[in-house]
């Protein structure tokens, strides 16, 4: 009885000591990669509009053959405007929400401790240099562009859920961002230099928060009883519904500034199809992209019942099927 007390205890402390390293070895890699904004990224830098911003692999700017080559550079760097600000918008959440993850932590495991508390500081950086980034759209790109949601709102909207779901949401953008990255944006050669290396150096360090995030998901959903799993679920499906309905504004604002910015008239079919392929394109990057991240996947299969994600894909169908027409 005593002796397996004492196996028991030996394998909790194993367990303890195999997380640990798991959180040592992020602290490593945050500190061999760690960037500084102007010496490594802007360097001196502006934005120009001569190259594109989002590779075509994710604007879909493919998908309108009417558009002349200068138009669907302008296409890209509405989008590439967008795509930037909406990290500096989620960042905001994702910040808060590490931070009070990491208060279970302050008394307790501080390797663990140091690891999320430099996952929030690079999470304010990174929300720094999207907005220097967005300063410097503005200085170049016609007026009239508008990036509608408030970061704060959508914070206070968001960690109004349960920290599963919020962890959910969290891992999903981590991971998706980087796959983001190696599958599109990282082949393109035709992108800005430096909104290339503004994503170039975001991928660097989102490879650790998405470790972090899995950990700290894991650790939560061991907590949880199937009850607060299940609303969890629930709760996951109305953060992606309001991610959602917050890409249909902006795709809709975005669609509207560029056909006042393109200097010529399109027909009302080109116009149609220009707010629709925007959709597609801001859906596919921030909703069905992480959906079918196997990283995220996997775990997410992990966690939940076979009827719990037969939930999530029928919440999610009708926006694939958008974006796949
Ligand atoms: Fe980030
Ligand atoms: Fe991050």
């Amino acid at each position: 009885m005593l002796m397996q007390a004492a196996t028991t205890l030996d394998r909790a402390q194993a367990a303890e000591t195999t997380l640990t390293a798991r959180y040592a070895k992020v602290i490593a890699a945050s500190k061999r990669i760690r960037w500084d904004l102007e010496r490594d990224v802007f360097r001196g830098r502006t934005l120009g509009l001569t190259r594109k911003y989002m590779p075509d692999g994710l604007s879909r700017v493919k998908d309108l053959p009417f558009l002349r080559a200068p138009e669907a550079r302008l296409f890209s760097q509405v989008q590439g405007r967008t795509y930037a600000n909406l990290f500096g918008l989620v960042e905001r959440f994702i910040g808060a929400k590490t931070l009070e993850v990491s208060r279970d932590h302050a008394l307790g495991d501080q390797v663990a401790l140091e690891a999320l508390v430099r996952f929030a500081d690079e999470e304010i950086k990174h929300q720094e240099m999207f907005r220097r980034l967005e300063t410097m759209a503005a200085a170049v790109m016609p007026a009239g562009y508008a990036f509608a949601p408030d970061p704060n709102d959508v914070a206070t909207m968001v960690l109004g859920k349960g920290t599963w779901a919020v962890l959910g949401l969290t891992l999903d953008l981590e991971i998706y961002t980087q796959a983001h990255y190696r599958a599109s944006i990282e082949p393109d050669s035709e992108l800005s230099d430096l909104w290339k290396d503004v994503f170039l150096f975001h991928w660097k360090e989102e490879s650790q928060h998405a470790i972090l995030d899995e950990l700290e998901w894991r650790r939560e959903d061991a907590r949880v009883d199937a009850a607060a799993r299940d609303r969890g679920v629930t709760e996951l499906i109305e953060l992606v519904g309001a991610v959602d309905g917050m890409l249909q504004a902006q795709a809709q604002a975005d669609a509207a500034y560029f056909v006042r910015i393109a200097g010529r008239a399109f027909t009302m079919a080109e116009e149609s199809a220009l707010r629709d392929v925007m959709l597609k394109a801001y859906r596919w990057q921030h909703i069905v992209i992480g959906a079918q991240e196997p990283r995220f996947a996997d775990v997410l299969q992990a966690l939940v019942t076979p009827a719990q994600m037969t939930r999530i894909g029928e919440a999610l169908a009708p926006i694939v099927a958008h974006v796949a027409s």
